[in-house]
């Protein structure tokens, strides 16, 4: 379906990435996980064309259909209304549509009676191709969609300026998922979710018949989703099966077995370096000292990645705090006529541990 072929991939001056092989195949679940500035985003822009490789191929199947979610995802601010948005221009259907409209439109002009006979059948295949298409429930689709990911049905017919950039962001997944493509490619989409939003669209990606490409740090959500794991690892990608759990456990199992042939390694060298030494001057031992001396040249050595530079940080211990660290009483917020807080009553104490719950848009960062 899509594939990459010995992929060489330059960003800011840094190679990322270097003799990349990768397939995704019909139907399949996959996660990328890697690091923050690894490349993950840099891949799927490769894999979705908007990028060029430096080397080696993406090949792409033809009649492919493709979604993209962008990490920075914002979607479009203009009046088109959020239901129109989400049901909007994808594919064949946007075709078939614009289409129907045409032919209606001579219909109803009118012609000789062989033109309007033609009209008619071709009227004909095209509602037909509309319904194969899933036209006439396309609406109701996307309605479910937006009510899953968080959107109420008075925000249907809102233009999609007046949301802000965290629903834009929904409004376009909803699109991409209403639209149903061959393959999605979804950047972190848990990052501008709710809990509730989140657990819906878990269930809902479980039942979508496309393949799936997510990056996400959302351990669980990964879990329940991937059963292939993709890992940007030192300039590659190593792909493991199974879901995050399974893959984190490869990955120890791999580590070990590679410490394990570092440490051979090592061993051996030492010995090697320890007959040269001592050899060296020896006139009888000369080929074999040059040989070793040529071994150890070409040595390919075991690289074991350390998970991260050990970095030492101090903070001096802060002057201690009185007991009540917050209060606020009887406080009002509102944004215009949008009222947030009313009488809101809040004690914190010292040492308290809360974390502060609610849907998106309820406050939670005014509050902050
Ligand atoms: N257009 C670009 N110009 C320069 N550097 C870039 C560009 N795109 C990405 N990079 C760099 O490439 C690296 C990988 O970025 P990215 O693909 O966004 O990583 P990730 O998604 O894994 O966090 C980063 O070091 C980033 O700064
Ligand atoms: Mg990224």
């Amino acid at each position: 379906m899509l594939s990459l072929y010995q992929v060489e991939k330059r960003a800011g001056g840094r190679l990322l990435y270097e003799g990349v092989t990768l397939r995704l195949a019909q139907g399949e679940r996959w996660g990328l996980v890697g690091p923050n500035g690894s490349g993950k985003t840099t891949l799927f822009r490769l894999l979705a064309g908007e990028e060029e490789v430096d080397a080696g191929r993406v090949t792409r199947r033809g009649d492919l259909s493709l979604g993209y979610l962008r990490q920075e995802a914002v979607g479009a601010a203009d009046d088109t209304p959020l239901l129109v948005h989400t049901t909007g221009s994808h594919g064949e259907l946007a075709t078939v549509e614009a289409a129907l409209a045409a032919v209606e439109a001579r219909l109803a002009h009118g012609g000789s009676r062989d033109e309007l006979a033609a009209w008619a059948a071709e009227q004909g295949h095209l509602f037909e191709r509309f319904q194969t298409l899933g036209g006439f429930d396309l609406e109701a689709r996307a309605e479910a969609i937006l009510h899953g990911l968080g959107f109420r049905q008075a925000d249907f017919v809102r233009p999609m300026r007046a949301f802000s950039g965290g629903w834009r962001m929904r409004a376009e997944l909803a699109r991409l998922l209403v639209a149903a493509p061959d393959l999605l490619l979804l950047d972190e989409p848990t990052n501008h979710l709710d809990l509730a939003s989140v657990e819906w669209l878990e269930q809902y990606l479980k039942g979508f018949p496309g393949a799936i490409f997510l990056i996400s740090h959302d351990r669980t959500f990964l879990n329940h989703l991937v059963t292939k794991v993709a890992s940007v690892e030192a300039g590659a990608v190593v792909t493991y099966r199974g879901n995050y759990d399974a893959f984190e456990q490869q990955q120890a199992e791999r580590q070990v077995l590679k410490q394990q042939a570092a440490a051979n390694q090592e061993r051996q060298i030492r010995d090697t370096e320890r007959f040269i030494a001592r050899f060296r001057s020896k006139a009888s031992k000369a080929r074999q000292v040059q040989s070793r001396v040529k071994q150890l040249a070409h040595l390919e050595r075991i690289e074991v990645e350390h998970d991260s530079a050990a970095v030492h940080i101090r903070f001096p211990q802060p002057p201690r705090s009185g007991r009540l660290v917050v209060e606020m009483a009887g406080v009002d917020k509102a944004y215009g006529d949008v009222a947030v807080y009313r009488h809101l009553d809040l004690t914190l104490q010292r040492g308290e541990r809360i974390a502060l719950a609610g849907p998106n848009g309820a406050g939670k960062s005014t509050l902050f």
